[in-house]
């Protein structure tokens, strides 16, 4: 699979989706679009009319009720960092199922916890069991799950905890709205990067398989777009290096950004 992720700015998408989809499907695009999507309609036509829709639904998501007033904290995040003495900052990890974003992320809280820092992972597969349980995998439940976790790692940076995300986090419209959530500098985004062929010869869940059975609808890379970010923080090789440089990649990143003290 191509991993050249480049911006089609005519076609407003990123090349690497329409590859993915073009790539992987098992049976033509058409066959398998919703029925808002005509057949006979060129593909990047559909797909842009698809974003556009998303976009707008996201929209309508964000909208707070009027009735509503904030009410100002007089403890602060900045008093909580003072109490815990670190700062605190989301760690956004992005990336493929099975590319080893959940991994990397409690690899990384167990070295932070272990040198005393407050930590918290949100991983996709386990706040699907909770918070975001009524959410499947249409592109709008996954635009919901992503709000919903944006926000949630904001309010856990502001209790003063390093906070570390682990969700496929498709859409890259979806990624920045929650990186606008916070202060520059607070949101760090770590895209695990992994060829689709090595994700799915790991298969972990057993996932692919059933995917490329027909059990899974819209599965990520397969028949759901993946849109890479195009300046991560961050990007680590999954497939090159191993957990512990993997996670020391990581830690360096906290070292140079101030967040701890030094890197391993
Ligand atoms: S996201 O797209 O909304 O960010 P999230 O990270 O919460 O996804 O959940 C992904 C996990 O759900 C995957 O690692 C996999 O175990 C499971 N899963 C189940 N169905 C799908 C699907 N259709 N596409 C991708 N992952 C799926």
């Amino acid at each position: 699979m191509a991993t050249n992720f480049r911006r089609d700015k005519q076609k407003g998408l990123t090349v690497n989706t329409v590859n993915l989809m073009i790539k992987h499907q098992k049976r033509p695009f058409a066959e398998r679009s919703r029925s808002d999507l005509s057949a006979s309609t060129p593909l990047s036509e559909r797909l842009n009319l698809k974003l556009s829709r998303l976009k707008s639904v996201a929209h309508k998501m964000t909208q707070k009720s009027p009735h509503t007033v904030w009410h100002p904290a007089t403890i602060t995040r900045a008093d909580r960092e003072k109490l815990h003495q670190h700062k605190s900052v989301i760690i956004w990890f992005t990336g493929l199922s099975g590319s080893g974003k959940s991994t990397l992320a409690h690899a990384v809280e167990e070295y932070l916890h272990k040198t005393g820092i407050s930590t918290i992972v949100l991983d996709g597969d386990n706040v699907r069991h909770g918070l975001c349980s009524d959410l499947e995998f249409s592109d709008r439940d996954r635009i919901e799950n992503i709000r919903r976790i944006g926000e949630l790692a904001k309010l856990m940076a502001e209790a003063g905890v390093i906070t570390l995300s682990a969700f496929i986090s498709p859409f890259k419209a979806d990624r920045d709205v929650a990186r606008k959530l916070m202060l520059p500098g607070d949101f760090l985004e770590i895209y695990c990067q992994c060829p689709i062929e090595t994700c799915e010869q790991r298969d972990v869940k057993g996932l692919y398989k059933k995917a490329r059975a027909g059990e899974i609808p819209f599965f990520t890379g397969i028949d759901s777009p993946y849109e890479a970010p195009e300046r991560p923080e961050l990007v680590i090789n999954t497939h090159e290096l191993n957990l512990k440089e993997s996670v020391n990649k990581v830690l360096n990143l906290l070292g140079q950004r101030g967040i701890i003290k030094s890197g391993p």
